[in-house]
Order: C-alpha cells, then structure tokens, then sequence
C-alpha cells in the first residue's frame, strides 16, 4: 500500500543557489545535504507539511493546461506552496527579482488566492502560491 507522498525531485544547476531559495524564500525547513556517491548525486531535502495530488485537466478542452498537454504532453505541471498571506508574499517575492505570470492573485479551486512565478525564476518548475479560501 502507497503510505505517502515521500519527496518531490527538482534536477538544479546551482544547489547552494537553489537551497537559499527553499530556505530564505519559500520559508521551508532545511534536512541538510547528502552526497549519494552511489547514484552520482549531492541531494538537498526539505520538510514540508502534509501535501495533496492535484490532477489537473482542460476545461471543455481549453486553457492553459489544454496548451500545456499539446505542447509538452502529459507531466509534471506545477508545485504549490501554502501562503497566509499571499498578497505579502508575492510582494516580498517581487522585491527579490521573482516574475509572476500574472500581477496579481486570482481564485482558484477551493475558493483559494493563487498566483503562479514564472518557471524561469524557479530552475524551470512553475510554482503556484495559494491562499485557502473560507471553504476548506
Ligand atoms: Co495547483
């Protein structure tokens, strides 16, 4: 049986770089870096709360993930932080030099505040921030 989600992968040119970010901007607690000599790897993990799986699909065939599985296919589309206060985080994230695809937050599932950074301020990976609505 499938107890857990246990880590998410993010392959990044610059670990020291990319650990600053997990750290100093995302907030999320360090686990300390490990060199695994047998897989050719230096590994950096970080704790984060219980997670969900978000299968995400076209609505009636458009939008964006309609241009994302014409044009990469089926993948891994997106991380998504909790924020509680999106507004200031995306203020902070801002002044740090991060580009949004959007400029400002919009309501998405749930009823939640989200906003995406754009993939070239993350090593390629799209990051949602999400404010929970009233309802969950
Ligand atoms: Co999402």
């Amino acid at each position: 049986m499938i107890t857990a989600l246990d880590h998410i992968a993010i392959a990044v040119p610059d670990l020291e770089k990319s650990i600053k970010r997990f750290m100093e901007d995302f907030d999320l607690e360090f686990n300390g870096t490990e060199e695994v000599v047998t897989a050719k790897t230096s590994t950096a993990f970080f704790q984060v709360p219980a997670t969900r799986i978000e299968l995400v699909h076209p609505l009636n065939g458009e939008g964006p993930i309609a241009g994302y599985l014409e044009k990469k296919g089926a993948g891994l589309h997106h991380l998504c932080f909790r924020s509680d206060d999106i507004e200031a985080d995306v203020e902070r994230l801002k002044a740090k030099g991060y580009q949004f695809l959007s400029d400002a937050p919009s309501l998405g599932a749930h009823n939640s505040k989200v906003i995406f950074i754009h993939p070239r301020s993350c090593d390629g990976v799209l990051i949602e921030l999400s404010q929970p609505g009233d309802d969950r």
